[in-house]
């Protein structure tokens, strides 16, 4: 069994902004820490938001300039999968597509020359057992779930597919809180603890508005001064900027759990009358995307 510490090789496939994310937060806590897309264009990305992050810090004088470069030093970025081989830890963090998912975890489990490799997923609502039953080593395979911003955000929730040793449960949970991060563990059902409780709060929201009970920025203002909310509901979802998938995973979750997940109609249209074929399309307020 491998043992946690800062000297495993930790490899996450899929760059971007949770990847990205993971990335840069691996790095901050002392990981050496391989990121790898085949997009080009993710990895651009990912080292802009890194570097802007990390000089956010710098003014804050919360790194020093010594600092910010060992951190970049952790970090190695690529387009090759083959970077993986010798993975002690594999984090996906691909868009949540369920068939790409399989395929991925097909690869990396033939790739991944460690018998004793975690192989993790992202995954914020899909079944772990099912994307774990694309391996031959279901028992190593546990979900590994983050929350945007990855480095601020305090929480790591664990997922336990039906077949995920009690082992791999304890090492993610000491890795995460290695991470400084704080583990809860969630059986493997849709959406998990996090996105059961906020999908209700997102999708409750939608139909305050629908039924003309309050308007979205009331509703916001509601959640942030009388719920001591961060943000408000609507507010997040532009934050996190991917009205389309958060659209795919209520339904699946409204699938799985019940019609109380499904959002209404006029969300619906909102997405189809952007096309819905952007990540990006779908904002509740007229401000510019987060980067
Ligand atoms: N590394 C380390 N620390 C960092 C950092 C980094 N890269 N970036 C920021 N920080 C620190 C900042 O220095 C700051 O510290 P101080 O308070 O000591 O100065 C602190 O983190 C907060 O940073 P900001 O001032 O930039 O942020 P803020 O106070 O304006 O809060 C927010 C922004 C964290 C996004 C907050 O509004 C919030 O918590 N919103 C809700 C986010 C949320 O709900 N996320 C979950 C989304 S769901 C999801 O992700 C899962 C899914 O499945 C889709």
């Amino acid at each position: 069994m491998i043992q946690i510490s800062k000297e495993l090789r930790v490899r996450i496939v899929g760059i971007g902004k949770v990847g990205s994310g993971i990335v840069e937060t691996f790095a901050q806590c002392g990981f050496t820490v391989y990121g790898v897309d085949t997009d080009k264009k993710q990895i651009d990305n990912a080292l802009n938001s890194i570097d802007s992050d990390l000089k956010k810090l710098l003014e804050k004088e919360k790194i020093t300039d010594a600092e910010k470069d060992l951190i970049l030093s952790r970090i190695r970025f690529g387009t090759d999968l083959g970077l993986i081989r010798d993975a002690d830890v594999v984090v996906e963090a691909i868009l949540e597509d369920i068939q790409a998912k399989k395929e991925l975890f097909k690869t990396i489990d033939h790739l991944v020359v460690s018998k004793e490799a975690l192989i993790l997923t992202n995954t914020s609502s899909l079944s772990v057992t099912d994307i774990a039953a694309a391996t031959e080593r279901p028992e190593q395979v546990a979900g590994m779930h983050f929350f945007n911003p990855v480095p601020v955000m305090k929480l790591v929730e664990v997922v336990r597919g039906v077949l995920t040793s009690k082992e791999t449960v304890s090492l993610v949970k000491q890795l995460a809180i290695t991470m400084g991060k704080t583990p809860i563990v969630s059986a493997d059902s849709p959406g998990f603890i996090v996105n059961r409780l906020l999908n209700a709060l997102v999708v409750e929201a939608t139909r305050i508005v629908a039924e003309n009970v309050g308007s979205i920025e009331d509703v916001d203002i509601g959640a942030r001064l009388g719920c001591g909310h961060p943000m408000g509901p609507f507010e997040l979802l532009d934050y996190l900027n991917a009205l389309p998938l958060v659209l795919d995973v209520t339904d699946y979750m409204a699938d799985g759990l019940g019609e109380r997940f499904r959002m209404p109609a006029w969300v619906r249209e909102m997405v189809k009358k952007d096309n819905g074929d952007s990540i990006a399309c779908g904002r509740f307020y007229d401000r510019k995307p987060s980067s």
